[in-house]
């Protein structure tokens, strides 16, 4: 099948689109840059009876190896806007935002214009509708409201009491999220540097950032650091593939170079195991398969 139109592409390789740098080909690509182009791109790939995914940094998400099937939506100009339409003199900012703002332009602006409280997003990578999606760092308690169109191009906006954030968890309807709401108090710029100077300080030293990863691999159990639980099971530097649990921070892995979908989804069984063998506590995904396998 072919589907010809401007923001589309064909076989475009998730690779391209994944922190991790693994993923087949996207059966069709498209790349929306207004909220009426998306709604047409939604409409016709209902019309045509394909399944359609979103990826949008591609933190968090695994991409099956042999494509997916149907449509991958990324959002694109038109999705990065960001405003302050708080007035001078009210205690705190709100700032509406495009779906696709990378969380690091916003820590960037809360350094200049003294948003506070953002800091817990420094070096987060990503866009914003992915971290709202699974509320990362609990990105959730800023949030007043959130956007999102339906597969089938109907927007609802959703407060934040509807959306009952909690750990790594947003209740959305199923669909793609446009715009977002969020507030964070006014603080002076100055302060808000040094916090966000001290989050970057902690994870570059913590976390692993040098090579390809989807960020932490396991939520963390209850009251426990899952990297904790994998670092005592022995299990750093454990390797599948080109797949190998960081040797800095047990819940990233990463991808020495050529690990495929399957490397990382066996070595995430193999922790489990092991863990699960030595503490009793099962470990759960935090990073996200996305897509239905493309099986041609
Ligand atoms: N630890 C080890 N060995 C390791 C890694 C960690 O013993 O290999 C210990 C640390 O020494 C520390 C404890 O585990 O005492 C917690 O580690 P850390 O401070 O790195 O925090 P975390 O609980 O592992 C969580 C989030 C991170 C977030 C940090 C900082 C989850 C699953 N992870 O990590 O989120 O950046 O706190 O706020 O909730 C992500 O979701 O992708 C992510 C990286």
């Amino acid at each position: 099948m072919t589907w010809r139109d401007g923001c589309i592409r064909q076989h475009v390789p998730l690779a391209n689109h994944t922190s991790f740098r693994i993923g087949g080909p996207a059966e069709f690509f498209a790349e929306p840059s207004s909220a009426e182009e998306l709604v047409t791109i939604l409409q016709r790939a209902r019309r045509l009876g394909l399944p359609v995914s979103v990826v949008g940094g591609g933190t968090n998400t695994l991409a099956p190896d042999r494509g997916i099937r149907g449509l991958v939506v990324h959002l694109g100009r038109g999705f990065k806007s960001v405003a302050d339409i708080s007035q001078p003199d009210e205690p705190q900012a709100l700032v509406q935002c495009g779906a696709a703002l990378l969380t690091q332009r916003l820590v960037y602006l809360a350094a200049q214009h003294g948003w506070g409280e953002l800091e817990v997003l420094a070096g987060l990578p990503g866009q914003l509708g992915g971290a709202l999606t699974m509320n990362a760092q609990d990105i959730g308690r800023f949030v007043q409201d959130a956007t999102i169109v339906s597969l089938d191009g109907a927007f609802r906006t959703l407060n934040r009491e509807e959306m009952r954030f909690s750990y790594r968890y947003a209740a959305l309807a199923p669909g793609i999220i446009t715009n977002v709401t969020l507030a964070f108090p006014k603080i002076a710029p100055e302060a808000a540097q040094e916090r966000i100077r001290q989050v970057l300080q902690y994870r570059n030293t913590t976390q692993e950032v040098r090579l390809p990863s989807a960020g932490c691999a396991f939520k963390n159990p209850p009251g426990v650091g899952a990297g904790r639980l994998i670092d005592q099971a022995g299990l750093k530097g454990a390797r599948i593939g080109d797949a190998q649990v960081s040797q800095r921070h047990a819940n990233f892995i990463v991808n020495l170079g050529q690990a495929t979908c399957d490397d990382v989804l066996s070595l995430m069984e193999h922790v489990q195991r092991r863990v699960q063998g030595a503490t009793g506590i099962l470990l759960e995904p935090e990073v996200r398969m996305i897509g239905e396998q493309w099986t041609r």
